[in-house]
């Protein structure tokens, strides 16, 4: 007995001193070879390895030892900084177990080789760090890995065959990277997962793996974003355990599947952003745990199953579809509904009266054919946040308890038939920041309450019939950025503390009765750009003052009764829209204003003159000596010029226009060229033929003199007015245009059948071609993308700014922006571009159609066809996301029926937060665009800083609201800024 207690002891004695002793030294030296051999550790939170420590290694920054064995099994370094390459070595220990690096700087691909030191492993996860290359292979067996995830990474390829080789694998996640394989079947042989998150990587189309019902333990399955076509298969109803089955934003078809009826361990289905047809099939009643279900954006029809209302869902979301019918009155009655979203589908009838009794937070019916009044108790719980009723057909009052709905912050409630007077409360409510009431009967006036609504941004109430004065506590909404009150019946005078509104850029309070006068201190109002007072009884002088705000470009005071001169303070502002039509002012039109641009907005005031502005009386002529002495002297100048423009054009035989256009001619004159029209079209042959557009066809021709030029021949015959419109518009835009990255107009022609225009040649053709185009040999890295991006920036921003009126090109697109042999770029093609003002009817009905291509086009244009310069920055963001990502922007990849912008808003892996219990939310940015970026550049990773912040630019730009975007000035500096790293 007592020799077997003491051989006992001398193995524990054994074990915990002498195997460790040794194993422990090898093991420190493994751990400080491979952090002196190349680890990076900014952080410095390996500092403590060091060998004398008191029980070294296990008590160092990251390494967990077994308890009782005192053996390294864990080497856990989530988050810390680290940067190098896969540090293999680190698996030389034989008693690893797990290893973490997610959240790090490591890089570099990893072979096959390292990898399959890591054999032994139990836990590996290499997620959000810059790893590229194939995933490695598993050349060696890794029985015992039942972790494995690589998420966030680089990694590009096929998903390699050799996973089976893990046979106990529980958790795969190797979404968010770029692997462009398919999908395989062979994934459902690892039998013993639980988590399989694959999603968001631009796999080539594949089905959904027919037997995935093998997999009976998963339980998470995330096939978010994989480019999953076909039907969803039969075998998923074997899927015994699911718990969330997120297929979302796939191309998915055929009808919802009546086997996710069988799936009641269920909680979370998420099949939003497919092609799904059909009915939705009533399989809900056993779904017990069902909480989320969203379907919304696919081309459903027919009505919501009555099963489905007896759920306790949490999040109904079945927005955009074509569900039709009314809503089951059985849904109001589940306690735990959050958010209620059926937007956009033809749903009628009334809302159930009885919902909320629960603690509803968004709800979102707007879009649909409802009628009828709002349930009373949609708020009961005060929990209610968002509240979108717009374009249906409510009507009555507001409930009275809506106006204690503290919590409301996002009302739209705009296109229906409410009427009555607004609950006292409903005006203040403090968490308010946007308030949608337009179009609709509201009647009452604007109470002083209104200033308890302290964060509200927009205030948009137009087109109701408010009435009484603008209580001057409006003043106190401090962070107001767009209001808009027009089209009511307001009276009384301005409340002149408006003035101190200093973030306001919209104020429209058009079409009312306002008297009293303009208010004089608006020094505040530096980021004023629309003030629109017309159609009131506004009386006194057009306030100077107002030429001193920094960024108005649009200025409508027309018809009131205003009187006095038009104050030459204004010729300060770059502006759009000017109108002061329709009032009394007198005096001679300022000369800055002397321009056909101008001409409508001038009408209707008797007293106004002008020395050559056709409808306006003309200026009776001044008589002053002086004023002799000056016409003298310019008609004197005018024939000295006239007749050496004369010489120069016949020393050249240059007379190609056979039109007295004047216009037309002012452009040729500018410019001296070796050449004539029969050159040019002598040149215009098949072979010379480089390109054909909407308008016509481009042409390279060489000249005599060597030089080589661009010509375009517009189409003729049936398309003539088009053509006529398109040439003119070219003409008059670049004849007044000169700039470094604006296309030179060098020579124009007319003639009986046909225009042309010359252009300087552009060496590199067009940005989209060589972004796009076949020539795969050449491609552009990022610093010439980035110098192309701030190039044509400052076209943009000339035409915005600098140019009277200023001019909106309305088609930027990468392929009219053109590349020199340098690549600098070029702004083109002006045969849509307006000057601002140009036609009589104002901007509001200046397009007969909507200009511009697919995929640039802004959202505002296609429902309001007003031009704003606002609609080219929107473009410009689209050609900066087209630089990134290296896609047209309808590009078939993004999905049917959506732009690239779309894309990335929804594509963004972090952009849906929340949603989906294996989406990633947690990488940092630059993981996130990492998966965007257009790899054929092969970025840097010094470039990521500046391709992120230009890639903030480009969102900015391609805000949904005009107001958001900046202007194309700031752009300018918004890009140059990206060259150097922010401060954070
Ligand atoms: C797997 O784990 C078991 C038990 O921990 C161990 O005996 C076996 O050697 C391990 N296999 C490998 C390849 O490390
Ligand atoms: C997957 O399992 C099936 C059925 O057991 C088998 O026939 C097939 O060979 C396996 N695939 C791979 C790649 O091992």
């Amino acid at each position: 007995m007592d020799n077997m207690k003491i051989q006992f002891l001398l193995v524990i004695i054994f074990f915990l001193f002498v195997v460790p002793a040794s194993s422990s030294a090898r093991d420190i030296a493994i751990l400080l070879r491979v952090k002196s051999g190349h680890l990076g550790d900014p952080n410095g939170l390996l500092a403590n390895w060091n060998e004398s420590a008191p029980n070294a290694p296990c008590s160092w920054t990251g390494i967990s030892c077994d308890r009782k064995t005192g053996q390294v099994v864990a080497i856990e370094f989530a988050s810390f900084g680290i940067s190098g390459r896969f540090p293999a070595d680190f698996c030389r220990i034989s008693t690893l177990q797990k290893l973490n690096l997610g959240d790090n700087s490591f890089g570099d691909s990893i072979s096959p080789d390292s990898w399959s030191l890591c054999s032994h492993l139990h836990f590996l996860n290499i997620s959000l760090n810059f790893f590229v290359g194939q995933l490695p292979e598993f050349i060696a067996q890794f029985d015992n890995l039942t972790v494995l995830d690589v998420n966030s990474n680089n990694f590009s390829g096929e998903i390699p065959a050799s996973l089976v080789r893990l046979p106990k694998l529980q958790q795969l996640n190797i979404a968010s990277n770029l692997l462009n394989g398919s999908i395989p079947e062979f994934l459902t042989n690892l039998t013993e997962l639980t988590r399989l998150e694959i999603g968001s990587n631009p796999y080539k189309p594949s089905p959904l793996p027919s037997s995935i019902g093998r997999l009976s333990k998963l339980q998470v399955l995330f096939f978010r974003y994989a480019n999953l076509v076909g039907e969803i298969p039969d075998s998923i109803r074997d899927l015994k355990s699911i718990q969330n089955f997120d297929a979302a934003m796939n191309n998915l078809t055929g009808r919802i599947p009546e086997s996710l009826g069988e799936l009641k361990t269920i909680q979370q289905i998420e099949l939003f952003g497919n092609r799904f047809s059909g009915e939705l099939p009533d399989i809900f009643s056993g779904l017990g745990s069902l909480f989320m279900f969203d379907v919304s954006e696919n081309n459903l029809t027919g009505k919501i199953p009555e099963s489905l209302a007896r759920l306790h869902l949490i999040s109904l979301n079945l927005n955009d579809n074509q569900l039709e019918g009314k809503i089951p009155e059985s849904l109001a009655l589940n306690p735990n509904l959050c958010q209620f979203k059926i937007f956009n589908n033809r749903f009628s009838g009334t809302l159930p009266q009885n919902l909320g009794f629960s603690d509803l937070d968004e709800f979102d019916v707007s879009g649909n054919n409802l009628e009828g009044s709002l349930p009373p108790n949609l708020c009961s719980r005060k929990k209610l946040q968002t509240l979108n009723l717009f374009n249906n057909k409510f009507n009555g009052p507001i409930p009275e308890s809506y106006g204690e709905c503290n919590s409301l912050a996002h009302v739209r409630i705009h296109n229906n038939q409410f009427s009555s007077e607004l609950p006292a409360g409903f005006w203040g409510l403090a968490r308010y920041t946007f308030l949608e009431l337009r179009n609709n009967n509201f009647q009452g006036s604007i109470p002083a309450s209104i200033s308890t609504a302290r964060g509200l941004t927009q205030l948009l109430i137009s087109g109701n019939r408010f009435s009484g004065e603008l209580p001057a506590e409006i003043c106190k909404l401090e962070e107001v950025v767009i209001m808009n009150i027009s089209k009511n019946q307001l009276s009384g005078e301005l409340p002149s503390c408006i003035t101190r509104l200093k973030t306001l850029q919209n104020l429209d309070l058009s079409e009312n009765r306002i008297t009293g006068q303009i208010p004089k201190s608006v020094s505040s109002w530096n980021d004023l750009t629309e003030l629109n007072l017309a159609n009131n009884q506004l009386t006194g002088e057009i306030p100077g003052e107002l030429g001193t705000l920094p960024v108005l470009t649009y200025l409508d005071l027309a018809g009131n009764l205003l009187s006095g001169k038009i104050p030459s303070e204004l010729s300060k502002l770059k502006l759009n829209k000017f109108n002061v039509s329709n009032n009394r002012l007198e005096g001679k039109v300022p000369l800055w204003l002397d321009d056909n641009y101008f001409v409508s907005g001038l009408r209707g005031n008797p007293g106004l003159c002008s020395l050559d502005l056709k409808p306006l009386p003309e200026c009776p002529k001044p008589k002053s000596v002086s004023l002799y002495v000056v016409c003298i002297l310019s008609a004197f100048a005018f024939i000295l010029v006239g007749s050496l423009v004369c010489v120069l054009l016949k020393a050249s035989k240059l007379l190609p226009i056979r039109s007295k256009r004047k216009s037309v001619w002012r452009i040729t004159a500018f410019q001296r060229v070796g050449f004539t029209e029969r050159d040019v079209l002598a040149a215009l042959t098949d072979d010379n033929l480089i390109g054909a557009g909407g308008s016509g066809r481009v042409f390279r021709v060489k000249l005599k003199n060597g030089q080589m030029v661009a010509v375009k021949k517009l189409w003729a015959a049936k398309r003539v007015r088009e053509s006529e419109e398109v040439f003119r518009s070219e003409v008059e835009t670049l004849g007044r245009v000169r700039h470094g990255n604006i296309v030179k107009l060098l020579y124009t022609g007319i003639g009986d059948d046909f225009r042309i225009l010359v252009y300087e040649y552009m060496e590199n053709g067009s940005l989209g071609d060589v972004l796009h185009g076949e020539k795969i040999g050449f491609l552009l890295d990022w610093p010439r993308r980035f110098a192309i991006a701030v190039g044509a920036a400052q076209g943009l921003a000339y035409l915005h700014h600098d140019c009277v009126p200023a001019i909106v090109h309305r088609d930027v697109k990468s392929n009219n922006i053109l590349l020199d042999e340098d690549f600098r770029p070029k702004v083109a093609d002006f045969g849509l571009a307006k000057a601002m003002q140009q036609d009589t009817e104002g901007s509001d009905q200046a397009m007969s159609h909507v200009a511009g291509s697919y995929g640039y086009i802004a959202p505002e244009y296609a429902y309001t066809l007003k031009i704003n310069e606002k609609s080219d920055v929107y473009s410009f963001g689209v050609v900066l996301l087209e630089l990134i990502i290296g896609k047209r922007p309808n590009d078939s990849s993004f999905g049917e029926n959506k732009d690239i912008v779309k894309w990335v808003l929804e594509g963004a892996p972090s952009s849906k937060k929340g949603e989906g219990i294996g989406h990633i939310t947690d990488g940092s940015s630059i993981l996130d665009l990492n998966q965007l970026v257009d790899q054929r550049m092969n970025p840097s990773s010094s470039n990521y800083t500046e391709i992120k912040n230009v890639f903030d630019v480009a969102l900015l730009c391609t805000s949904a609201l005009p107001i958001n975007r900046p202007s194309m000035r700031r752009v300018v500096e918004l890009l140059k800024d990206s060259s150097f790293p922010r401060p954070k």
